[in-house]
């Protein structure tokens, strides 16, 4: 995500244009208190920025369950550390410097019935350790005294890193069969559809002089829903279209079978219903999202007519 949004920002021109720094891994390990809270200080005295967004996070899922001390300090008190270290910078203009900070859908317990989305303001219970690391850095923000907005989302997918694109890619070309869950349903969220979204409403929040320090929570995903296993067969099948010299071993979707979570038996547990509701984000921030399908296309495009391009 993070890299989504820097190269936004450097394709962003004229009077749209958004001046952005990158920190990575290697100068602000948020797994490493000392060391992130100086770089991201330092950072904001050179830098002087009017926002943060925090697009790292700790998101092996099931290692989470192993490791939840260091979930915990990725995802939730390196929020509480970002947070004092805004609130330390002179303000610009009328408005503190702003948190900008991304979460997720396994917040919810994903018990609502399907057919049915989640509203910002809906009960959360998360189930794992990533999920509860995950609300414990949204409450950081919350209990913060810098201006917070968080965008929860889902299913995120790019052409960049690692994620379930990439991976029925590399499957699809190397295994005879696939296995994947038919039972959960969600909204595939393109990293690019965040990162656009996202500049759009930095250039809109805080809203100017606004009273009290706001802490505000939306839902950001792309349109329309599907489930794990519909996702591998669309994935694989527009693939197998868009570059059909490719060595394919799976060459049909018979060879793509559904199945429950019970039988896949991860070691965390994952919402069945993880459909957010992002209607309020739409209005607030005059927002049109693309449809999952579209900004697949658009991510199978870059993958497999320039992949030597693209990191693994
Ligand atoms: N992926 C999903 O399906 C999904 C769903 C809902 C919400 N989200 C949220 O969306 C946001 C972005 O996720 P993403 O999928 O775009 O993740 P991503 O591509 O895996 O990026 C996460 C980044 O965090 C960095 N990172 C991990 N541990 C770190 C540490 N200790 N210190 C500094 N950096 C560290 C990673 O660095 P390295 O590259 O060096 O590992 C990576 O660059 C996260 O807040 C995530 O919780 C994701």
């Amino acid at each position: 995500m993070g890299n989504s949004l820097l190269r936004l920002c450097e394709a962003s021109k004229g009077s749209e244009a958004i001046e952005a720094l990158g920190l990575g891994r290697d100068q602000a390990p948020l797994d490493k208190s000392e060391q992130f809270r100086s770089a991201v200080a330092q950072a904001i005295e050179s830098f002087k920025p009017s926002h943060i967004v925090n697009a790292a996070a700790y998101n092996a899922v099931d290692q989470a369950e192993k490791e939840p001390e260091l979930a915990h300090r990725v995802n939730g008190e390196a929020l509480a550390d970002l947070s004092k270290l805004a609130a330390h910078a002179p303000a610009r203009g009328e408005n503190p410097l702003a948190i900008v900070h991304y979460s997720t859908d396994y917040v919810f317990d994903g018990q609502k019935p399907k057919g049915q989305a989640y509203a910002p303001f809906d009960p959360i219970a998360p189930e794992g350790v990533y999920g509860q690391s995950k609300l414990a850095g949204e409450q950081a923000l919350a209990q913060g005294s810098s201006p917070s907005l968080v965008l929860r989302t889902s299913w995120v997918f790019s052409d960049h890193g690692k994620n379930f694109v990439k991976t029925m890619l590399r499957l699809a070309q190397t295994q005879p069969q696939l296995r994947v869950v038919n039972d959960q349903w969600g909204a595939p969220t393109s990293a690019h559809a965040i990162a656009r979204a996202t500049l759009a409403i930095v250039r809109q929040w805080p809203i100017n002089g606004s009273r009290g320090v706001p802490h505000e929570v939306f839902h950001l995903c792309c349109e329309g829903q599907t489930n794990w296993h519909a996702f591998a067969c669309e994935i694989i099948e527009r693939s197998r279209r868009i570059a059909p010299q490719l060595n394919w071993t799976i060459t049909s979707k018979d060879m793509i079978q559904a199945i429950g979570s019970q039988e896949f038996a991860a070691p965390a547990p994952r919402p069945a219903n993880s459909h957010l509701d992002c209607s309020l984000t739409d209005q607030t921030f005059s927002l049109t999202r693309p449809h999952w399908s579209n900004a697949l296309d658009e991510v199978l495009s870059q993958l497999l007519l320039k992949p030597q391009d693209k990191a693994s």
